[in-house]
């Protein structure tokens, strides 16, 4: 359904090109839930936002491809992106407040959403509105869909986002860490009603998140994300169990004790890649623990490639090169 294939994505900035994205591979199937995880600055929103095509006429240089059932979105004009956007591929934004307009009430900007796509009389996009944002599980939403965002609260927002994102009811969401801003109670309560949204319109979903737990709860593979690569992808069952990247790995040593008492994650030393000045080998080997296991200092000089082994890719040369210990300790 979606293929990302070597997408790379630049800002210029006063201090030179910010190089978000490098190679960004991924692929969705439809009807998928594919977890996209990785430290903050790896680039998900990056590549979420490249998706939707929202760098069009914006100074960001993008090269790469992202087809989507077959059709070349970097080669759309913004006029035809916007025949996409919200109907074929919608997005929950990792923040509600600055992807709402504060002046429009939460009913407008849903009817309005419904109107782009549908040829239906002001009236009737307020009623679907009104339906939508019930489907979402917001109190009295007659009266509700005259409000302004600013009047709702975290979790009624997030409702209401997810509202907008699937009133066209697109075969692609794109939910950018959608609870993030939530506490647990309401969080459980959004992620439930999206795989229920999911269930209902047979969507595939690109689900964002630092959360692995989320992950293992929604997802059926996942993307792992570093210094804006693909540096892992496979199901969610080997991601977790057979780690193959050094960052994978250290992800999964990260995760919080299963027992409870200790919740604290042991992050991975180091710090992320700076943006504007990437190594020119393994962008993560100044952190690998491995990297002086693979001779040459190949992993200094040489970007490894992502090897695709069947279901599973990984991009590392110790890997490749089968240099690394075959088990690892996850969790305790
Ligand atoms: N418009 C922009 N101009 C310059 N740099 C940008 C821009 N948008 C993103 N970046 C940079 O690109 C990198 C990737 O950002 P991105 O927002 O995709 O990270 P992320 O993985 O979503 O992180 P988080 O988990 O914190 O949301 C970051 O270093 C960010 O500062
Ligand atoms: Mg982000």
């Amino acid at each position: 359904m979606l293929s990302v294939k070597n997408l790379s994505v630049q800002f210029p900035t006063d201090d030179g090109m910010v190089a978000a994205l490098n190679g960004m591979d991924l692929q969705l199937h439809r009807g998928e839930t594919v977890g996209l995880v990785g430290e903050s600055g790896s680039g998900k929103s990056v590549t979420s936002q490249a998706i939707m095509g929202l760098f069009k006429e914006t100074r960001a240089k993008i090269s790469g491809e992202i087809t989507f059932e077959g059709t070349d979105l970097l080669a759309l004009s913004e006029d035809r992106m916007r025949t996409f956007r919200g109907k074929k591929i919608g997005m929950i934004f990792q923040d509600p407040l600055s992807a709402m307009h504060p002046f429009y009430t939460v009913g407008s900007q849903i009817a309005e959403a419904y109107r782009v796509h549908n040829k239906v009389s002001r009236k009737a996009a307020k009623q679907v509105a009104i339906d939508m944002l019930a489907r979402v599980g917001i109190p009295d939403p007659k009266k509700r869909v005259d409000n302004y965002p600013h009047e709702f609260s975290g979790g009624m927002r997030q409702r209401a986002m997810i509202a907008m994102a699937l009133v066209c009811e697109p075969e692609l969401l794109i939910a950018d860490e959608p609870t993030t801003a939530l506490d647990v109670t309401v969080q459980a309560q959004i992620l439930d009603l999206i795989s229920e949204l999911q269930a209902e319109t047979n969507s595939a979903v690109i689900f964002v998140t630092h959360d692995l737990g989320v992950v293992a709860q929604l997802c059926q593979r996942v993307v792992v994300m570093y210094g804006g690569q693909c540096v892992e992808q496979a199901s969610v069952r080997e991601i977790f169990t057979a780690p193959s990247h050094p960052y994978t790995r250290g992800l999964m040593a990260s995760m919080p004790h299963l027992s409870g008492e200790d919740d604290r994650l042991t992050p991975i030393p180091g710090s992320p890649p700076a943006l504007l000045d990437l190594p020119s080998g393994c962008i993560f080997a100044d952190r690998c623990e491995f990297a002086a296991l693979v001779p040459d200092n190949r992993c200094q000089n040489e970007r490894p490639q992502l090897l695709v082994t069947g279901e599973h890719a990984a991009r590392c040369h110790g890997h490749e090169m089968s240099l690394l210990p075959k088990t690892i300790k996850v969790g305790a």
